[in-house]
């Protein structure tokens, strides 16, 4: 362990290091913790970081320490900071102490350092497999007049360029309850530079379009107050520096794992220091901490890349793949699916359902799945959520039946579930009109004429969780789509009081986290796949409970290049699904070629989502080709390493395998031109001395020839052109 993380007693300094990165902090006067360094690697640090004293105006001091005027916690970079006494800056935490004000300053008491990283009490977060792929230390602080305590969680894994962090709250049995105003899982200080910030920021059938800015003077807050983590907002950011690009430059990753209300502020202060801070929401979020109580906050995953944004995204892609996502479709390929939302929306029965297994199956297609409309009697959106139990207008014979159907043709079968919402048009409404968040003597607002269902309530994930169980028991389905589709307004909450309402949006999330680990444990041989009105619950959070999460409710493939390239700058390949549908598409009605929707979605995880019984026998022909294609390449995909290579007109990225004896190149053209320019796509990530075989042509290259002198692009008068090139090292030694 001491390898990982050491404490240098007489410096007061700790320092977390591994082959890739070095974290390091120290005991400043006072005890206050002062953040010294995060970036590449260093072997010992010698003291280069002090904090630089200088008496500033209107930079108060630390009580007790009249004459170190030198000494601010307002410039002072800091591990985690509080409102009310003299840091001027975002704070990463405010309590409202029992006499009511807003006040808190904590100071070093005691650390440990621990093997392995413990697991957090009812959160999703990165685990190990074995002690000694990681350490642990634990930082305790106390607010010494409240005598309310925090202990500091940073995990280092052995081999990989992540920090991970979280904070737990602890108030003493002998204290009067306190009241935490925020509890941010991180802060990060940055001294003094020029940075810019990343952000995720999207629409919904429009997500997570990468934005980059310059970080200036004031305050930015990335956030979410919808409840959940959003189409509008991904809770990740990058720090990185001026010319960071792809390829090169510093990059700090800040990832939350956690699917609520979130806010990720960056603020650059008056001598150009810059701190982030990222945690649950504070807006809207209080906590009563009771006497003897403890409050863990999710946790935030902080990644360092010295050579730009493709490493730092393959640090988050394997650190997702391997120790985010659980059970046992972690190490599986994933199986190609043929969708009926986009063939048939609300208007199916079995039999016209049949046509689509039928030739599912002679494609080489490995499951059906049943989208929304299966259950109560549920034509359009405006009904029937909470019963979920199926529509015998429409499975005359029970669900089994036709599930027995999709199976007998060698496919597995699939279901659609929105288990968090209710229609008032439903027995679960009639039965437990109180059973939806309401605020008493105000309507709640209808969004897709539907409610939200308050999971904060034991009650109620016992309902949810008995007529899910009552489908899955009966062992037809082999993967659920777990839905959600509308945001969380009129919060509010019947079983708390009315001074803990700021607890409801939180409690939601702990309440639908207790109900997918109740589910995901239960039926371990379900494939999880994570939904929210197309991509708006993607986060490191619900990964934890959800192998797949579909990316977009938009499957147009052009829009979809923007989409999935901003998406894989956190999330890996495999934790993203993707599906050809109908050209022109049905959200932008624009043509695109089966080739082009093929090489898109192929980039991720594959499927169809339209009616494959409708497409002509040239079509159908093309389509068997893509999953067979699709089946070869899979692994390449699902456990390789992304590369993204160009993004703007034309789009271009990779995948290699871990030892570089297979390599898969896609490429895009958007928008011709009558004098085009001849475009030269380089590769990136091959081995340079190994010769590679394109499989197509059979010409063979140089690793080194494909990454400096690269490919000319063929030229193609139409707009939306698309190439796809596969590699095979035939020196694999
Ligand atoms: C939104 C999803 O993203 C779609 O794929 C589809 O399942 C619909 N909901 C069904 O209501």
């Amino acid at each position: 362990m001491s390898d990982l993380i050491t404490f240098d007693a007489a410096a007061k300094v700790f320092h977390l290091h591994n082959q890739e990165i070095s974290y390091l902090f120290a005991i400043e006067d006072g005890g206050v913790l002062s953040h010294l360094y995060f970036g590449q690697a260093v072997a010992a640090y010698h003291g280069e970081r002090r904090y630089p004293r200088k008496d500033r105006g209107f930079a108060g001091n630390l009580p007790g320490t009249e004459r170190e005027r030198g000494f601010s916690l307002d410039t002072l970079p800091q591990e985690i900071s509080s409102r009310g006494e003299a840091d001027f800056r975002t704070p990463a935490f405010v309590i409202r102490q029992a006499n009511g004000a807003q006040a808190s300053r904590f100071v070093y008491a005691r650390h440990q350092i621990v093997p392995g990283k413990p697991a957090l009490p009812g959160l999703p977060a990165a685990y190990v497999e074995s002690p000694d792929e990681a350490a642990t230390l634990i930082v305790t602080v106390v607010d010494q007049p409240s005598q309310l305590s925090a202990d500091l969680y940073y995990t280092i894994y052995r081999d990989r360029a992540v920090i991970a962090r979280s904070v737990r709250f602890h108030n003493p049995a002998d204290q009067p309850a306190v009241t935490l105003e925020q509890a941010a899982s991180a802060q990060l200080d940055f001294p003094a530079g020029q940075y810019q910030v990343l952000s995720l920021p999207g629409a919904h059938a429009n997500e997570r379009h990468l934005q980059k800015e310059t970080v200036g003077y004031g305050i930015k807050t990335f956030a979410s107050g919808r409840g959940t983590t959003s189409h509008q907002m991904n809770n990740f950011i990058a720090l990185t520096a001026a010319d960071t690009d792809e390829f090169h430059g510093a990059a700090y990753g800040i990832d939350l794992v956690y699917s609520g209300n979130h806010a990720l502020s960056v603020e650059k202060d008056q001598i150009d220091q810059v701190r982030v801070v990222a945690g649950i929401n504070p807006v809207g979020f209080s906590w009563e901490l009771a006497s003897g109580a403890e409050f863990q906050t999710p946790e935030a995953l902080l990644v360092y890349s010295a050579n730009g944004l493709n490493a730092m995204s393959q640090t988050y892609h394997s650190l997702i793949r391997e120790r985010v996502v659980r059970g046992r479709y972690r190490d599986q390929e994933r199986p190609i699916l043929v969708n009926n939302w986009e063939a048939t929306y609300f208007d199916f029965n079995e039999d016209k359902l049949r046509p689509i297994v039928d030739t599912a199956k002679k494609l080489g297609i490995e499951m059906f799945v049943l989208d929304d409309g299966w259950f109560g009697h549920r034509d359009d959106d405006t009904t029937s959520l909470g019963d979920w139990v199926v529509d015998r207008r429409k499975f005359p014979l029970g669900l089994k039946h036709f599930a027995d159907y999709v199976h007998r043709q060698g496919l597995q079968f699939g279901l659609w579930v929105e288990p968090e919402m209710i229609s008032k048009d439903s027995d679960l409404y009639r039965a437990h009109p109180d059973y939806l968040l309401a605020i008493p003597g105000r309507e709640p607002s209808p969004s897709r004429s539907q409610y939200v269902l308050d999971l904060s309530r034991q009650e109620v994930r016992a309902n949810i969780a008995g007529q899910l169980s009552d489908l899955l028991d009966q062992g037809y389905i082999d993967y659920i789509k777990w839905d959600m589709n509308r945001h969380i307004s009129d919060v509010y909450s019947h079983t708390l009081p009315a001074a803990r309402q700021g607890e409801v949006l939180h409690r939601y999330t702990l309440g639908l986290y207790a109900l997918l680990e109740e589910l995901t444990t239960k039926y371990p041989a379900v494939l999880w796949e994570g939904c929210s009105g197309g991509g708006g619950r993607i986060d490191t959070g619900f990964a934890y409970y959800m192998p797949q999460s579909w990316t977009s409710d938009n499957t147009d493939a052009v829009s979809r290049l923007g989409i999935q390239y901003g998406t894989s700058l956190v999330y890996p390949p495999n934790t993203f699904t993707a599906h050809v549908s109908v050209s022109p598409n049905e959200q932008t009605g624009r043509h695109a070629s089966l080739a082009m929707r093929g090489n898109v979605a192929m980039s991720a995880v594959f499927g169809y989502e339209l009616d494959l019984a409708k497409l002509t026998k040239t079509e159908q022909k093309q389509v068997a080709a893509q999953v067979a294609e699709y089946k070869a390449i899979r692994p390449l995909i699902q456990f390789g390493q992304l590369l993204r290579l160009e993004s703007g007109n034309d789009y271009a990225w990779m995948f290699v395998s871990a030892d570089q004896t297979e390599a898969l190149l896609y490429t895009f053209h958007l928008l011709n031109n009558g004098q085009p320019a001849f475009h030269i796509v380089k590769m990136a990530g091959l081995d340079p001395a190994k010769q590679y075989m394109d499989t197509a042509s059979q010409q063979v290259f140089g690793g080194d020839e494909l990454m400096h002198i690269g490919l000319y692009q063929p030229l193609q008068q139409q707009d939306f052109s698309t190439q796809q090139y596969h590699f095979k090292a035939i020196n694999p030694g």
